[in-house]
């Protein structure tokens, strides 16, 4: 009995394997919109479907991550400016990318452009700080698929929503994890209404990795100025050693925990865009795979004690 499962099992690896190795014809007349090319994933990502022979449309927020782009890449490649918080931006690059595709339709869209900051225990926190992460990562990513979503039904393409482990298992106040549950709820009911137009949806879900959003400079700074701005009394009730504590374990763990290796993520967005049967959700990373995403199907009391056992204590805890 047990032989014959393993066998199943193994069947079962080796169709899926075969099917997913299948790839969409055509790639040189492809088009591929990716929004946040400046830095991190996403630049990676335009230069090696550049490098692919894709036909890459990148979206950068400033005029010099586009140009520092265009200098690495073909001339294939072409950018443009992009704010997804501003609607007149999203609709000035839809024009844009409409013109550039022409009767082709938009075969990939990628919402790539995320924040992290500010962050830290819900109460230091204001609406404004969750705002400003959720109107970038959830309302932006929204607002552009919204505008694109004519374009790549066209083309009968593929929509990919940058999420995050933290799109399955919330462990930092702030909007972010939020943001990222919105960005797989989003992605979730989306997938259902395009399943029989033949529009695919795909959710990225990579752990820590090392980018500008996970500078540990850049994380410290911003910790110690939201620490600066949190009212008097909510400050007693956690008490300095508890900032002192919180801060070195970001530290810590920005330090030691990201993964270098971009490629692990930009590799799954690409087969996502790609393959005959891209997957419905990509973990990426080692921690993803092995920590966080079983993490997220335990109960809740067992996740809670794991994630919670190493942080400190405030000054008015039990
Ligand atoms: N790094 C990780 O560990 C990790 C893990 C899971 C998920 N992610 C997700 O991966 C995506 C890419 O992040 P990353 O790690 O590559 O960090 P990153 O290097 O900071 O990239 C984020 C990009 O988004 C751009 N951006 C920020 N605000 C924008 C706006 N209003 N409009 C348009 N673009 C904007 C940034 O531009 P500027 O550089 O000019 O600010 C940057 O190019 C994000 O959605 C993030 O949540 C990252």
């Amino acid at each position: 009995m047990w032989f014959y499962l393993a066998l199943a099992v193994l069947l079962y690896f080796v169709i899926r394997s075969y099917r997913e190795r299948q790839q969409v014809d055509n790639l040189r007349e492809k088009y591929v919109f990716i929004t946040g090319c400046d830095s991190g994933f996403g630049n990676q990502l335009a230069r090696q479907l550049d490098a692919q022979g894709l036909r890459v449309l990148a979206a950068c927020l400033t005029q010099t991550g586009a140009q520092q782009l265009e200098r690495l890449t073909s001339n294939r490649l072409k950018t443009t400016l992009l704010d997804v918080t501003s609607t007149e931006s999203i609709e000035a690059a839809t024009v844009w990318v409409k013109e550039c595709v022409g009767n082709k339709g938009l075969w990939g869209l990628v919402n790539n452009a995320g924040l992290v900051y500010p962050f830290g225990p819900n109460e230091w926190l204001t609406k404004e700080d969750y705002m400003k992460v959720l109107n970038v990562n959830l309302i932006g990513l929204i607002d552009v698929t919204l505008h694109m979503l004519p374009l790549v039904k066209k083309a009968r393409g593929r929509v990919v929503n940058m999420s995050s482990i933290m799109g399955r298992l919330s462990t930092m106040g702030g909007g972010y994890s939020i943001s990222k549950y919105g960005v797989e709820a989003f992605s979730d009911s989306l997938r259902r209404e395009m399943h029989s137009i033949g529009v695919k949806i795909a959710i990225i879900e990579p752990g820590y990795f090392r980018t500008s959003m996970t500078d540990t400079q850049k994380n410290l700074d911003v910790l110690e100025q939201q620490w600066m701005k949190v009212p008097e009394q909510i400050k007693e009730s956690y008490g300095q050693a508890y900032f002192d504590a919180f801060y070195k374990g970001v530290k810590d763990n920005l330090a030691t925990r990201c993964c270098k290796d971009l490629y692990l993520v930009t590799d799954c967005i690409e087969h996502a865009l790609i393959s005959q049967y891209p997957r419905t959700r990509y973990s990426a990373g080692w921690d993803s795979r092995w920590i966080f995403i079983p993490l997220s199907y335990l109960p809740t009391f067992i996740t809670d004690f794991v994630l919670t056992r190493s942080w400190p204590k405030p000054a008015q805890a039990l």
